[in-house]
């Protein structure tokens, strides 16, 4: 029996508010073929155009595109020169000052604030004085831990601005985390808050920073922004007050003139080994990554209202939060809560109030409400949307059909986005105007990128359709990262040296018949809780500070909310005996190397873990435990007691 197409996975036509009056950018899949094809064999013409439209140079670029996968020297742009700042900020500042940049939706919903792109470039030239009156310059690493205000989106513009490196942390990263990162980049000036506020809580902030740069040597400054105005912790001299630095400073700060290939931020991600890797992004690629994808897949017009769900912590806010969005002279939405405070309605609500008009989230919130009931949407008034994406893991058909019908109203395009910090911006996605979409699948590759799928033992490129293997990128685009901090090898040897002249993403994926791209997951030793990237080894490594733990295994379950969720097995050391409330202690201390979002669900002490003859850990064979295929154990005889 042949299961016809539409059964076995349904196509949803271009959906109606991208139709009819309205111009999509991309309005037939002949047009995003034809662009596609022109951007990948016409790569310079295609994106020296692009570039000199959507970005504006303070000297002209001459090369489009340099380097090779082959030689990890890819770069983008050369001798044009730029700010990222003056390109989200100046440029509209001066075009149209009264637009609204950035609509600040604050944890309790009645806290709004709307700031200007004329306010925005005077509080950004202002901290840009700041910092240099901290001697910050061209070059010099900063570290961001701020809750979401849009102050750490000033801070981000203003160390653009003056030629700084931002190096964001996620606020909810623990003080030891920061603490490795301040470290890694030796940051110099610390940005922060006196507290964050989320979910009608207060998180201690500074004294987080505080903990986290005992022991540091290079932060000569922590700048506090005064969020909540509870007691805190200060040290003379180091630690400034935001509010008096500001209104000593001057509003207007000239811009530093940045080569394309200068770096414009540092942020920190997990991979399969030990420590984050700082991975770079420079100036002009990056920026017209994230502009020409708020451009197409997204499907931008101006006036629109762009709320992006992400924590400006991860890469998700960076692109999609304030460089995207803000290149083009949108209005981001930063929003501070949580999707279920004060009630599930929370989202639907925003929505309706600033009459949101791309709204973009991860499939964890999705099934988190869908599983609260369609009720909390009655009341919203939803029509304002045009394009709902999704990002982050990849997406269940239940969840997308939920999201295209209660939240789209089947009206609206739903975009499931994939990238990675890596890529910088999205690399596949549909295209609102064109694209006819298949639950489950990010379908097609967007302009600049050529994605193949290999044989993950060969190497070799697996064409045509019907294909499974893991996910590469055949040639260099402009948003890809340039380098690991410090680590130029790691970098090689994470991406471009697993399969010699490709571009390894690190996802296992299929191309199905009809051509669409299914992402099915990472391949290495990366674990992804709701959206959020863990290493394994991170977890374990972790466990292993414990003074009870001998080993430790961590391995990814299924989970129906989460996607994925942490199995944590831990042996103890002789002598040690099990004590009431070990686990807890081991979770704990899990959070408080990490941080909460990396405690595992599950911790198992064992007396012993599976290993091959030579001592390694295998964690295959826990990973099918844990998910419950015990009778899909494998080739187990390498065991060393296969008991
Ligand atoms: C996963 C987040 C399936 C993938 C932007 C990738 C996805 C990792 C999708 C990167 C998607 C992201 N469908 N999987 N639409 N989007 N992923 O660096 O495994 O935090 O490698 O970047 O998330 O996570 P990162």
């Amino acid at each position: 029996m042949t299961i016809s197409d539409s059964v076995q996975d349904p196509i949803y036509p271009v959906a109606e508010r991208l139709t009819g009056k309205h111009k999509a950018n991309v309005q037939s899949m002949a047009e995003y073929q034809s662009m596609w094809e022109s951007s990948v064999n016409n790569t310079n013409e295609f994106f020296g155009k692009l570039g000199r439209e959507l970005l504006s140079w303070s000297k002209p670029f001459e090369t489009v595109q340099h380097g090779s996968f082959y030689e990890g020297d890819v770069a983008w742009f050369l001798e044009g020169e730029l700010n990222a700042c003056y390109n989200c900020v100046d440029r509209h500042a001066l075009a149209t000052p009264n637009n609204i940049a950035i609509i600040h939706e604050g944890d309790e919903p009645e806290n709004v604030r709307r700031i200007t792109y004329r306010e925005l470039l005077q509080d950004v030239c202002r901290l840009a004085n700041v910092l240099k009156s901290m001697d910050v310059r061209k070059g010099d690493n900063i570290a961001i831990y701020m809750p979401m205000v849009p102050e750490a989106v000033v801070a981000m513009l203003a160390c653009a601005r003056v030629g700084a490196v931002h190096s964001v942390v996620f606020a909810g990263f623990s003080s030891d985390s920061l603490r490795d990162r301040v470290i890694d980049c030796g940051a110099r000036v610390v940005l922060t808050a006196d507290e964050g506020r989320r979910g009608g809580k207060n998180i201690a902030t500074k004294r987080i920073v505080d903990e986290a740069i005992k022991g540091t040597t290079t932060v000569e400054h922590v700048l506090v922004y005064r969020r909540t105005g509870s007691e805190v912790p200060w040290t003379k001299n180091r630690d400034l007050w935001w509010h008096d630095e500001m209104a000593k400073a001057r509003p207007y700060c000239p811009v530093t003139a940045m080569s394309s290939e200068d770096p414009l931020f540092l942020l920190y991600t997990s991979g399969s080994t030990g420590t984050p890797k700082g991975v770079v992004h420079t100036t002009a690629g990056y920026l017209l990554g994230a502009a020409s994808t708020v451009k197409y897949i997204f499907d931008y017009q101006p006036g629109d209202i762009h709320a992006c769900m992400a924590d400006i912590g991860w890469i998700t806010g960076h692109t999609y939060i304030v460089y995207g969005p803000l290149a083009l002279g949108a209005t981001t939405v930063l929003f501070e809560s949580t999707p279920t405070y004060p009630d599930p309605s929370r989202f639907w609500k925003m929505v309706q109030k600033h009459k949101v008009t791309q709204f973009y989230t991860a499939p964890t919130a999705i099934r988190a409400l869908r599983r609260l009931g369609d009720k909390w949407l009655a009341d919203s008034d939803l029509s304002s949307l045009r394009v709902i994406g999704s990002v982050g893991e990849p997406i269940n058909p239940e969840a997308w059909d939920w999201y295209n019908t209660q939240v789209g109203k089947g009206k609206c395009a739903v975009v499931d986005t994939y990238w990675q910090t890596e890529t910088g911006s999205i690399i596949i996605s549909p295209l609102p105007g064109a694209t006819k979409t298949k639950p489950g699948s990010a379908t097609f590759p967007f302009f600049g990128i050529k994605a193949v799928i290999l044989d993950p033992q060969t190497g070799a490129e697996l064409k045509g359709n019907d294909v499974t293997g893991v996910l590469a990128i055949s040639q260099p685009w402009p948003s890809m990262a340039r380098t690991v901090y410090n680590n130029h090898h790691r970098y090689l040897d994470t991406y471009l040296n697993p399969y010699k002249g490709f571009y390894f993403t690190g996802d296992g994926a299929s191309r199905d018949k009809n051509g669409y791209i299914w992402i099915r997951g990472r391949v290495d030793d990366v674990i992804n809780v709701s959206g959020h990237r863990l290493s394994t080894a991170e977890i374990e490594s972790a466990l292993i500070h414990h003074e009870s733990v001998a080993e430790a295994a961590v391995v990814g379950g299924q989970d129906d909310l989460t996607g994925q969720c942490i199995h944590a097995f831990a042996t103890l050391k002789p002598n040690v005996d099990v004590s009431e409330g070990l686990e807890r202690e081991l979770s704990l201390q899990v959070r408080k190397v990490i941080g909460p979002f990396a405690t595992p669900k599950r911790i198992y002490v064992v007396s012993d873990l599976p290993k091959t003859r030579s001592g390694k850990i295998m964690r295959r064979i826990l990973r099918k435990i844990v998910n419950g295929e015990h009778d899909q154990l494998g080739d187990i005889s390498t065991l060393a007691d296969p008991s």
